[in-house]
């Protein structure tokens, strides 16, 4: 593990290499029509516009590189001005291959002079040659989605391990990878985990996956919610916002879920509860949100009703066993109707995939809504500020500190023009004393 004083001089003789500086997108000439659209989102996104000009003030990230592989998306492009506002030089690759947005791409270069290596579709060797684009610009900060831009600096660059001052991640896949690295011994730069922040899942995670999940089923296929029966496996924060939305939507919602507590809160809430191979026979539309592989397998499929819809709204194309649903396939027929697959199965029914079994939301919509990647975004901005801010961070995964998630909050609520109480003195001495009981 490297010691504090080389990861500080590591660090210090960043600022003066030189680095790449070009990009790899699908369209240049998508660029204005990008700009629009992160321009709209900007307009909903008023925390991070305090944060940005706050940066732009003051600077704090003067002088640093930034590597940040995320869904390139017109709420990621506001993240990244902030950033850059903030005086990083900003490198960004793409955190999924399908979730990248061309005409955003082309404005980060285009209008921002961000340095972005991204292109909707690209195969799996040109994804992971764009995070190594990022890694070549030696970044002392990263963000990750995911964390796949941290697992290759732990593989492929160790030896740049110790330029860098910390790294963010955005996802609970992500942070449940960083912390088996922890576990493991493995990890070797400090870490902030952004998605453990309450400013972040608690809304992002629930309001944000509820919605744009069931947008973009809804976009994908044009089916009525209103008395179907959807099936969601998982329930974190993220099953519980797409419980509640399609629940809200008038479907028949039953939960599926391995921790018996999550499963009692789920049946409390209202929903039918059951194992996956007792919910396969009744779904009309299955969406997994565990962060687990193989919910869905070679043991549920043939269950299922003719036409039944299959969709994943977690991090990676696991959730859904594809190779297992494959082998039970005669014929796949692509894009019935854009992002729909038609899985014709030897037993003669047929099950429609959703966006090749990646995440639904960003596959066949455009990811969460504007107003709650504002708080995720302006937590991921003010962590960069805080990592900035030392070279000497501990090597662990941190959490958010409290008074970033505070500041958040605080500048949510006065953009929403909502005012709260105070504690009075008194109250605030009740809550710490312990003598006053019955
Ligand atoms: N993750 C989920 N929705 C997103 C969005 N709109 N932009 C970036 N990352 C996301």
């Amino acid at each position: 593990m490297a010691t504090i004083k080389s990861r500080r001089k590591a660090v210090s003789a960043l600022r003066v290499k030189s680095a790449p500086r070009n990009y790899d997108v699908a369209d240049l000439s998508l660029a204005d029509q990008g700009r629009r659209r992160i321009l709209w989102a900007d307009q909903q996104m008023p925390v991070l516009r305090v944060i940005r000009e706050q940066f732009a003030r003051d600077k704090p990230l003067r002088g640093l590189r930034l590597g940040a592989c995320l869904h390139i998306t017109c709420e990621t492009a506001n993240l990244l001005r902030a950033l850059k506002a903030g005086g990083a030089q900003v490198f960004a690759c793409a955190s999924n291959p399908l979730s990248t947005q061309d005409d955003v791409a082309a404005a980060l270069v285009k209008h921002e002079g961000i340095s972005c290596f991204a292109i909707h579709g690209e195969d799996r060797d040109t994804y992971y040659k764009h995070l190594r684009t990022v890694l070549d610009s030696h970044p002392s900060i990263t963000m990750d989605d995911g964390a796949d831009l941290v697992s290759l600096l732990h593989t492929e660059y160790t030896a740049q391990a110790s330029e860098v001052i910390a790294s963010m991640e955005e996802t609970t896949t992500g942070v449940i990878r960083l912390r088996a690295m922890e576990n493991d011994g493995a990890l070797k730069i400090p870490v902030v985990a952004v998605n453990d922040a309450e400013t972040k899942h608690l809304f992002d995670n629930r309001y944000g996956t509820g919605q744009s999940t069931m947008e973009a089923i809804m976009r994908a296929t044009g089916i009525l919610l209103g008395g179907s029966v959807v099936v969601v496996a998982g329930y974190g924060w993220c099953g519980r916002g797409v419980a509640s939305r399609a629940h809200g939507m008038g479907a028949n919602v039953i939960v599926t879920e391995v921790d018996p507590i999550r499963a009692l809160q789920a049946a409390m809430e209202g929903y039918q509860v059951m194992p996956m191979k007792q919910a396969a026979k009744l779904g009309d539309v299955f969406i997994t949100v565990t962060g687990d592989k193989q919910v869905i397998n070679g043991d549920h499929f043939d269950l299922m009703k003719d036409g039944a819809i299959l969709s994943n709204s977690g991090h990676f194309d696991v959730e859904i066993d594809l190779a297992a649903l494959r082998k039970l396939t005669r014929r796949i027929e692509r894009e019935v109707v854009p992002n729909v697959d038609a899985y014709h199965l030897r037993s003669g029914k047929k099950l429609y995939l959703l966006g090749q079994g990646r995440l639904v939301n960003l596959t066949c919509a455009e990811g969460h809504p504007a107003q709650v990647m504002d708080m995720s975004f302006a937590t991921q901005a003010l962590c960069a500020r805080w990592a900035a801010g030392s070279r000497t961070h501990q090597v662990k995964v941190h959490n958010v500190p409290r008074e970033i998630e505070e500041e958040v909050a605080t500048l949510k609520l006065s953009s929403m023009a909502i005012k709260i109480d105070s504690l009075s003195a008194e109250q605030k001495h009740y809550l710490t004393s312990w003598q006053t009981g019955t």
